[in-house]
């Protein structure tokens, strides 16, 4: 039987909606909703307000003070402080972003809240995606934990520290689900898989905003970019992106909705276009979906310039046009561009935009405001600094090591090579990435510095009984030789007993605008590899990287692999924790690590065709390249502990799913080796035949078990009919009877242990 689903039921992937056709069209009529929860206060403000202090409202512009913005965004002439002080005296300004001053902070404040006529105080706003000073693993690193809590912590700390100078607005978390590992800005999301997606999503979201957002060490939290941005055709950021709805409802758009209903009151429109409509003017997103299916609230804001970009995307015909574009199709406020304060006066004058329009988008920021207490004190987060500050705060330090460590993937231990003892063994620790300040945090650390983190060499010196038997050599820069470079790895590799190799991506091969079409290690560091690799020496390769890499030649071949990510601050100490073992490794890939760049994008949960991938090359004419298997190098989900873990067992209680029952999924976890292990245990389901086409499998939940040597464990997973429910041709929600497979396993593409059961809805 074949039930629709109604959309309470399934608000991630809402049913009833119109045809495609119409996405963007002007057939979304500009909506009155959402606005109705301003406060009384809010609207008596409202009614005393200038058309141009409305405007004003709708316009957030980046820090006059160089220095933090500027590093990151395009070239821009912010004004001098004065400029923009007097602009707020004059009301032109409502949102300041990407300052990190208190002082500068304060200034600003006062100048909103005494000198400007109706006193109504700045929002400021900035990029806290990965902590603030103490820095924290990048979210993709972080993704790796798979441990929702983990990433709710850091960005509670994040919070506190960014809050203790007195932002208010983060623009994170990062939700674009990312299949394209060329993309560079994979580095700040949770990688390719919707269900981790959702969870972490949420679980930040809670944590940048805390129990209430009027506490003082809360931050309205952003998700961001909406939509569909991580679909850049090519994996070139800011490219066009052309998905079907379906795709854009069951992949790319849930994120987002799991960051709302966690309580998120931003949001921030993607630059790309999506299906012919630029996200930043596409009324299908923002008003359809966002407020109208999804009740959305909160205020959007643009990306950088993302308003004034139509006109460059062919949208618009010139920046008034984009202007009207964007804000009516639901861009609240505009960032960086300052298009709105030039040319939403006349459009309103003129009635091409309705006053009732305005109001509704200057009522919702003034309602985020409110939301933060700001009406009540406009200095609660600038007043709140501390005694002591809570920035480097000791549990924080701890926080960030522990993040660390739990977001280090272990690809290979061949031979039990790891984990390495903390005496007696000479090692040389070779690479552009061994030691030096650069290259720890990553690339969207806009407060913090590397100079504070913790490198490589100082952390495996700081774990050693005897430093004196670790010898550091760089052996080559990351993209050049360096003359002697190789000799000088050669001759410390054959001197020591074991070699950890420092390799991959500098902060500049990932983040915004730094997309790569090759995926690989650079030449000059596969060269050093190759060298160190020919002593003979046990090598362990140290993986530094933004993104999945496509492995090959010595360093595929290195007996053990650990995937380190940017750890931030503690990098050094986190990995010295895995490599010596005083933590069994317990992170996992979010995202699959390719055989080739030419594969990409690849990921998991693909569809299967009429020719499945066949695991070899026995098999012609199957879906594969004709030099390579159409198959991850190490799929998402993978990871090794330095335990040993069986599945086996796999059991389901009821051998049929009616509408309403559950079922539960379970097997046995064993850990045959002699080390504690914590494992992560995933559950996935596959539809096997359905009305529309279902990925090969999708993972549905994970636990992590923690396993002492010899251990064993029953997991077991619980399933309702609701959950194998999908979007059917007609964009409703659907169950279908039939067969369903179910996986227990260690990695997406792992045999794991499976069985099937019957949907009798
Ligand atoms: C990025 C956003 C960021 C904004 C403000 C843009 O270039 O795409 O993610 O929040 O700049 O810094």
């Amino acid at each position: 039987m074949t039930r629709l689903i109604s959309r309470r039921a399934f608000v991630g992937a809402a049913a009833m909606v119109s045809a495609w056709s119409l996405v963007g069209g002007p057939a979304f009529a500009a909506t009155t909703r959402n606005s109705g929860h301003a406060s009384p206060r809010v609207r008596r403000l409202l009614a005393q307000m200038t058309v141009d202090e409305k405007i004003g409202q709708l316009n957030t512009m980046p820090s006059a003070v160089a220095g933090e913005a500027a590093a990151f965004n395009p070239a821009q002439l912010p004004k001098a402080l004065s400029g923009q002080l007097e602009e707020v005296r004059a009301g032109r300004i409502g949102s300041i972003f990407n300052i990190g001053n208190s002082a500068v902070i304060r200034e600003l404040q006062q100048a909103a809240v005494t000198g400007s006529r109706l006193k109504i105080p700045l929002l400021f706003g900035a990029d806290v995606i990965h902590g603030f000073k103490t820095v924290f693993p990048v979210p993709l690193a972080e993704a790796a934990g798979f441990d929702p809590v983990l990433c709710e912590r850091t960005a509670r700390a994040a919070a506190i520290e960014a809050t203790s100078v007195g932002l208010d607005w983060t623009f994170a978390p990062m939700v674009d689900i990312a299949r394209d590992a060329r993309w560079g800005r994979v580095v700040e999301g949770a990688g390719e898989d919707v269900h981790l997606g959702k969870l972490l999503a949420a679980a930040r979201v809670r944590g940048f905003q805390g129990r209430s957002l009027t506490d003082a060490d809360a931050m309205v939290a952003c998700p961001k970019h909406m939509a569909a941005y991580g679909a850049a055709e090519g994996g070139v950021d800011y490219n066009s992106v052309e998905i079907s709805e379906r795709t854009l409802r069951e992949v790319y758009l849930p994120p987002f909705k799991a960051g709302f209903d966690a309580g998120a009151l931003t949001t921030m429109a993607a630059f790309n276009d999506l299906n012919g409509v630029p996200a930043s003017a596409n009324s299908f997103l923002l008003d359809k979906v966002l407020r109208g299916e999804w009740g959305f609230e909160g205020l959007v804001v643009s990306d950088f310039g993302s308003d004034k970009e139509l006109v460059a995307h062919g949208y618009a015909a010139d920046e008034r046009e984009a202007a009207r574009l964007a804000f009516l199709a639901g861009v609240d406020m505009s960032m960086a561009s300052g298009l709105y304060t030039k040319h939403l006066p006349d459009l309103v004058a003129k009635k091409e935009v309705p006053l009732r329009r305005l109001d509704q988008a200057v009522l919702r920021v003034l309602m985020v405001k409110d939301r933060l207490g700001l009406f009540d004190d406009p200095f609660r987060r600038i007043d709140n600094a501390q005694k002591p500050s809570p920035i480097g705060r000791s549990d924080f330090v701890d926080l960030a090591r522990e993040a660390g460590r739990k977001s280090i993937v272990l690809l290979k231990n061949d031979q039990n090579l790891l984990p390495l003892p903390a005496s007696g063994k000479k090692i040389a620790l070779i690479g552009p990435f061994a030691d030096g300040k650069h290259d720890l945090n990553g690339p969207w650390s806009l407060f913090g510095s590397n100079a504070s983190s913790v490198t490589l060499a100082e952390g495996v010196r700081a774990a050693l009984a005897d430093p004196s038997l670790l010898i550091v050599v760089e052996g080559s820069k990351p993209t050049r030789a360096i003359d002697g470079g190789i000799a000088a790895a050669v001759a410390a590799a054959n001197a020591a007993d074991v070699v950890l190799l420092a390799i991959g991506e500098t902060e500049l091969m990932s983040g915004e605008a730094h997309s790569r079409s090759d995926i690989v290690v650079p030449k000059a560091q596969m060269e050093l590899a190759e060298a160190v690799a020919a002593t003979g020496k046990p090598m362990v390769v140290l993986l530094r990287n933004g993104r999945p890499l496509a492995l090959d030649g010595a360093v595929l071949a290195a007996p053990a692999i650990l995937v380190t990510w940017f750890l931030g601050s503690q990098t050094g100490h986190a990995v010295a924790d895995i490599l010596f073992g005083r933590q069994s490794p317990s992170g996992r890939l979010p995202v699959s690590f390719p055989r080739a760049s030419g594969q990409v994008p690849y990921y998991y949960a693909h569809k299967s065709t009429g020719r499945p991938n066949p695991a070899s090359f026995v098999q012609p004419f199957s879906t594969r390249y004709i030099d390579m298997l159409y198959l991850a190098q190490f799929p998402f989900g993978h990871g090794l502990t330095y335990g040993l873990i069986e599945y086996a067992s796999l059991a389901i209680d009821n051998a049929q799913l009616g509408l309403g029952g559950t079922l539960t999924v379970s097997a046995i976890v064993t850990n045959r080796s002699t080390r504690p292990a914590e494992e992560l245990v995933q559950f996935y389901i596959q539809d096997i035949a359905a009305s529309v086409t279902r990925p090969v499998r999708e993972l549905k939940a994970f636990r992590k078990v923690a396993l002492a040597a010899g251990a064993s464990e029953r997991v077991a997973f619980k399933l309702t009919a609701e959950e194998l429910a999908f979007l059917g041709s007609d964009m409703r929600m659907r169950l279908e009877d039939g067969k369903f497979k179910v996986w227990i396993a260690p990695s997406a593409e792992a045999p794991g242990v499976s069985d099937t059961f019957d949907l009798a809805a």
